[in-house]
């Protein structure tokens, strides 16, 4: 279900000069409703200037009863972040989305594992709570994060992280590599791109013994590091990608299918209705939406599953797809956001 809820603002607290953390309070009520996998992300709508916003945030803490954090860094020209860091207050309320996504790691006691987290700036809020989850349920099991950014001052977590390596000396291995910050080595200085990770593998890690990997950050970063971890001796199917901070498509592109005027039959608590294209590369999402539909939605970019649904019948094609995975594809799920119907006649299912 992707139902918003209202929820609290429970706290705010400064991370850096331009990022916040804000912990929602989850009333008892909801609190299976709120309960979460480390990795996953919350969807939150807010009204702005006569506007509705909504926005994807990573949740950035292990599960813990009764309250919900995410981190919001401003971005330039950013509605929603300017709103949240310089006029929510405490005592507010907010939709709040329940937890979403497919990125993350649900942490087994039975498991003894070996971890690698790649972050880059605000990247780093899910690997927080994929890491102190992880160590808190695993006690046989280790992390190194790798930690990117520009200086000491930009980091995010900085005290957060240092709490987990205070707790968990032995099992977690820190290293930050710093882009305008001189640092003693020359090995942490720089950006994370694959010439730094194989450095790092020359001189200081061995990344063949690592189970899996986890990596978030900007996109091209992503891909570097991916690829480098497979060079240096990771499985591809152990490393875990989150493009959950993607910048959006702009939306779908045809390339062929179906023109202006095409009909598609929308399913949604268990109603049925019918929603005409007004242009040949209007996604269905778009196309329900100004249609009066009430359908889920945050990215519009392919990154959080949100607007997923099932094709009943027909055929679509995606301009990207950056979540859903080959089981769901072959169960008949697509991203609403991102789907053009190749012709008439396509049903899709918002109730499964
Ligand atoms: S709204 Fe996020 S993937 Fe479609």
């Amino acid at each position: 279900m992707t139902t918003f809820h209202a929820l609290t603002v429970a706290n705010i607290e400064p991370e850096t000069a331009e990022a916040v953390e804000i912990t929602f309070a989850v009333p008892e009520a909801l609190a299976r409703d709120y309960a979460w996998r480390p990795g996953q992300h919350l969807t939150l709508k807010a009204r702005i200037n006569g506007e509705e916003l909504r926005r994807c945030y990573s949740i950035c803490r292990a599960p813990r009863a009764g309250e919900i954090s995410v981190a919001v860094k401003s971005i330039e020209g950013g509605r929603f972040s300017g709103y949240a860091l310089r006029e929510l207050q405490p005592g507010a309320s907010l939709e709040v989305m329940v937890p979403q996504g497919n990125f993350g790691y649900r942490p087994d006691p039975a498991v003894r594992g070996d971890y690698l987290a790649i972050a880059a700036g605000s990247g780093i809020t899910p690997m927080l709570a994929i890491i102190e989850a992880t160590l808190a349920t695993e006690p046989e099991s280790r992390f190194t994060l790798i930690y990117g950014n520009r200086s000491t001052d930009s980091m995010m977590f900085r005290q957060a992280l240092a709490d987990l390596k205070d707790r968990w000396p032995q099992r977690l291995q820190l290293l930050w590599i710093f882009s305008q910050e001189s640092t003693e080595s020359a090995l942490f200085h720089g950006r994370i791109d694959g010439q730094k990770l194989h450095a790092l593998g020359e001189q200081l890690l061995d990344f063949s013994r690592f189970d899996r990997a986890f990596i978030c950050g900007p996109q091209a970063m992503m891909e570097q590091a991916s690829a480098a971890l497979v060079e240096l001796g990771m499985a591809p199917d152990t490393i875990n990608i989150e493009h959950f901070n993607t910048p959006g498509t702009g939306g779908p592109r045809r390339t062929a299918g179906a023109a202006q005027g095409t009909r598609v039959t929308v399913r949604q608590d268990g109603h049925q209705r019918q929603i005409v294209l007004a242009a040949e590369d209007e996604s269905i999402l778009d196309a329900a939406l100004r249609q009066g539909a009430d359908l889920p939605y945050a990215c519009k970019g392919g990154v959080c599953a949100t607007c997923k649904c099932r094709v009943l019948q027909g055929e679509v094609e995606m301009a990207v797809n950056y979540s859903l995975e080959p089981d769901q594809l072959a169960a008949g799920y697509i991203l609403s956001c991102q789907a053009l119907p190749k012709g008439d006649g396509l049903v899709v299912d918002f109730d499964v």
